[in-house]
């Protein structure tokens, strides 16, 4: 089945089984790997995605689902509030081994696009499905509190 979308601006068809998790379509049939398989049953966020700017996990989202979306990945994170997470997660050394966090960095921008001035609780409400296993939950919590201020 034919199924399109728009891709990090891009148009974008693919013929596959509607079925098969974007997560795949994504990688396989575009080719961007940015986006992580951890889980594969929406426990650990590593295959975030933007689905019409909202973070959801590509890995338990149908590909029939997105037909007419925006989906932005890791590689198409543009603007303000993503330059500032970006910058923050670099000064504050966030990153350890560094598979979950193109997850992590998709929900931490979706988190601050709608709330521009998160308290603790927001952070841990919203970074909540994002499991790391190199624990480096207090360094997300305070970089997303520096983009939120550099902002
Ligand atoms: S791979 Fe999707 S939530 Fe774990
Ligand atoms: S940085 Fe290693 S799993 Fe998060």
């Amino acid at each position: 089945m034919s199924i399109s979308f728009e891709l990090n601006g891009q148009a974008v068809t693919v013929d596959v089984d509607p079925e098969m998790p974007l997560l795949w379509a994504i990688r396989e049939k575009a080719g961007l790997t940015g986006t992580k398989f951890g889980c594969g049953i929406a426990q650990c966020g590593a295959c975030t995605v933007h689905i019409d700017g909202i973070a959801s996990r590509s890995c338990s989202t149908p590909v029939s689902a997105v037909a007419g979306a925006k989906i932005t990945t890791i590689e198409g994170l543009s603007g303000k509030t993503a330059q500032a997470v970006q910058a923050s997660w670099q000064k504050l050394n966030v990153v350890q081994c560094g598979y979950c966090q193109s997850g992590q960095i998709m929900s931490a921008v979706a988190l601050l696009s709608t709330t521009p001035k998160p308290t603790n609780d927001d952070i841990d409400n919203a970074m909540n499905g994002n499991i790391c296993r190199c624990a480096t939950y207090h360094r997300i919590r305070e970089a997303i509190h520096d983009a939120a201020k550099s902002l």
